[in-house]
C-alpha cells in the first residue's frame, strides 16, 4: 500500500469482498495504450483479513453458480487470476475436471479468492472501516476533484483520512431479524451462525430453531441436525416446505451480462416480469440438494420411529423473549393461524438480508445524489450514482442497485463483467476530464487540478 499521505487515488474501493477484489484486478490488468500513468488505487475492508461469509462456510455447502462464473472469466477469459489458473497453481486441475461438478464448495472457492487477493495485496488495507465519504470541507462538488474518506484503524491507532476522484462502495448484504428478535447469545442471524456456535458447549444445545426458508436457512437445519445428534431441530418455515431454486437453463439466463440491459433499458413492466417469474432464481429458494437430503432424513428418521427433526410449516418467528436461561419464540401462523410458543436453547434466524445502502456513509454529500420517485439512488448504466451535472467525482456502486441493474446486483454472477465496465467509466471519464483542462490550458483558462 502507498504510503503517500495526500495522494489523490484515482479509485478507492470501500469494502473488499468478491465485488471490489475483482475490481482491483480488473484495474489491474487494464493496460491501455497510449495513457501515461496506471490508474492508481487503495481498497479499504474493515475485517482484518480477507473473508467472504466465513460465518456460513459449513463443510459440504457449494457454490450457487459455475465456476466459471469467477472473479474474471467473462470480462478476460485469459486472464491469470481465473478459477482454472487457481486450480492451476494449486496443482489440482485434472483433479478438478475428473469430479466433473460445475459448483465447487465454498471452502474451495474461499481458497481461490484468498489466492487471488494475495495477488493484489499491495493495495488493500485490512482493519479499516469507512465512517464517512464527503467533500473536502467548504468546496462545493464544482470546485473538488477529490472526495475524502474517514477511516477508522481496526487496531486502535486511530483514524486518518484518504482522497479520491472516484468512490467504488461495495460494502454488502445487511442482516435482517424479525421485528422482535434481538440478537444475543443465544438468539443469532445466520451472518454470524458459525461463530456463535462454535462458542456454545454443543451438549447444551438440546433443542434448537432454526427460522427461514432460503437457503441459509435449509444449510444450518442439515447442519445443526448433522453435528447434534442428540438434539431436536425445529425448522421454522413460513411456506409449507422448502421450494427449489430454479437454476434451469432458461431461467438462468437472467443472470446474464446481457440480462443487465434487458432490465437497465426495459420499462416498468419489463422490470416487474423479471422480478414476478423469476425471483424464485434466488431469494427465499433452496438447491435441490439440499431439499432431497433434509427430506431423506425426516423420513430414515420416521423409519427408526424417531422424531428428531421437525418443520413448523406456515410459521414466522413474531418475537423472541428471555426468560431466565430459557428463549422462547414467539411464532405466528401455522395452518390454523394460531400464535404459540417454542422453548429453545438457540434460534438461528436464517431470515435473509437488506439490500446494501450507503447513505449514512454519504451523509451531506448524498443531497448531490439524485433519487427517483420512490426515493431509491438514480444509478447510471455504468454504475455511478447519478449526481448533479457539477459534480467531478465518481461515486460507483457494486451492490444496492437490484432496482436499476437486476437481480445480479447483490451476486456473483456478474461480478467480472460489472468490474470491467466501472474501469472502463472510470477510464473514459479521466480522458475525457484530461481533455477539457488541456483545452484549457491552450485558451489560458483557470485549470484547477
Ligand atoms: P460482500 O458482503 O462479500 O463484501 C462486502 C465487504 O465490505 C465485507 O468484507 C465487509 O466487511 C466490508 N465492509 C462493509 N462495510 C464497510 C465499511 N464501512 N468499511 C470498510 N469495509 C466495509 N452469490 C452468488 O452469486 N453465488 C453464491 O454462491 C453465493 N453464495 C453466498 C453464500 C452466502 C452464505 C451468502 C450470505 C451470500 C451468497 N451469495 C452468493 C451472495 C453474496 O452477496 C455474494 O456472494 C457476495 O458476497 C457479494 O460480494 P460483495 O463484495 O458485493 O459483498
Ligand atoms: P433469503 O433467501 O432472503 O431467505 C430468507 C428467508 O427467511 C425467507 O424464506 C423468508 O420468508 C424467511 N423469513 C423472513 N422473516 C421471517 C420470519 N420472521 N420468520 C420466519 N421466516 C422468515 O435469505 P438467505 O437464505 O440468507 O439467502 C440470501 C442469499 O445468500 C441468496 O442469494 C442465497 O442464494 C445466498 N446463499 C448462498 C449459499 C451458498 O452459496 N451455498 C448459502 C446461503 C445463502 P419470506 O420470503 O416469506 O419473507
Amino acid at each position: 500500500m502507498s504510503d503517500h499521505k495526500n495522494e489523490i487515488y484515482d479509485v478507492v474501493g470501500v469494502g473488499f469482498g468478491p465485488s471490489n477484489l475483482s475490481l482491483a484486478i480488473a484495474l489491474e490488468e487494464h493496460r491501455p495504450s497510449g495513457m501515461e500513468n496506471e490508474i492508481s488505487s487503495l481498497f479499504l475492508e474493515r475485517q482484518a483479513t480477507f473473508g467472504w461469509h466465513r460465518n456460513m462456510l459449513l463443510p459440504s455447502a457449494t457454490m450457487q453458480i459455475s465456476f466459471l462464473k469467477d472473479l474474471v472469466s467473462f470480462r478476460n477469459p485469459t486472464s491469470s487470476f481465473s478459477f482454472v489458473a487457481y486450480l492451476h497453481a494449486s496443482g489440482r486441475l485434472p483433479q478438478f475436471v475428473n469430479n466433473q461438478d460445475f459448483f465447487p464448495t465454498r471452502q474451495e472457492f474461499h481458497h481461490y479468492l484468498e489466492w487471488a487477493q494475495a495477488r493484489v495485496a499491495d493495495r488493500i488495507a485490512y482493519g479499516s472501516e469507512v465512517l464517512s465519504v464527503r467533500l473536502p470541507s467548504g468546496a462545493g462538488p464544482e470546485r473538488s476533484d477529490h472526495l475524502r474518506l474517514e477511516v477508522e484503524d481496526a487496531t486502535g491507532r486511530g483514524g486518518r483520512t484518504v482522497l479520491a476522484r472516484n468512490v467504488v462502495i461495495s460494502t454488502g448484504l445487511v442482516p435482517s431479524m424479525p421485528a422482535g428478535a434481538d440478537r444475543d447469545e443465544r438468539v443469532w442471524h445466520s451472518s454470524e451462525f458459525l461463530e456463535k456456535y462454535r462458542r456454545m458447549d454443543p451438549r447444551e444445545l438440546r433443542r434448537v430453531a432454526v427460522a427461514g426458508a432460503g437457503q441459509s436457512a435449509a444449510e444450518i437445519t442439515r447442519f445443526l441436525y448433522d453435528e447434534l445428534p442428540h438434539a431436536q431441530v425445529c425448522a421454522v418455515v413460513p411456506s409449507y416446505g422448502y421450494s427449489i431454486a430454479d437454476d434451469s437453463p432458461f431461467a438462468n439466463q437472467v443472470f446474464d451480462p446481457g440480462a443487465v440491459d434487458a432490465y437497465y433499458f426495459g420499462t416498468e413492466q419489463t422490470r416487474d416480469a423479471f422480478w414476478r417469474y423469476h425471483r424464485n432464481t434466488n431469494y427465499s429458494v433452496v438447491d435441490d440438494d439440499v431439499i432431497r437430503g433434509l427430506y431423506r432424513r425426516m423420513y430414515d428418521d420416521e423409519v427408526r420411529g424417531v422424531r428428531r427433526l421437525e418443520f413448523l410449516n406456515l410459521m414466522r418467528v413474531a418475537g423472541v423473549k428471555r426468560v431466565g436461561a430459557e428463549t422462547r419464540v414467539c411464532l405466528q401462523g401455522g395452518p390454523d393461524g394460531a400464535v404459540r410458543e417454542l422453548n429453545v436453547d438457540a434460534l438461528v434466524c436464517a431470515t435473509g438480508y437488506d439490500a446494501m445502502e450507503p447513505t449514512h456513509l454519504l451523509g451531506d454529500l448524498d443531497r448531490i445524489c439524485l433519487r427517483d420517485e420512490e426515493g431509491r439512488y438514480r444509478v447510471e448504466r455504468d454504475y455511478r450514482i447519478a449526481t448533479a451535472p457539477d459534480m467531478r467525482c465518481g461515486i460507483y456502486l457494486q451492490g444496492g442497485t437490484e432496482h436499476t441493474h437486476g437481480l445480479t446486483s447483490s451476486l456473483l454472477s456478474n461480478i467480472a463483467s460489472r468490474s470491467g465496465e466501472i474501469v472502463d467509466s472510470i477510464v473514459a471519464r479521466r480522458t475525457a476530464r484530461d481533455a477539457e483542462n488541456t483545452v484549457l490550458a491552450q485558451v489560458g483558462g483557470d485549470v484547477s487540478e
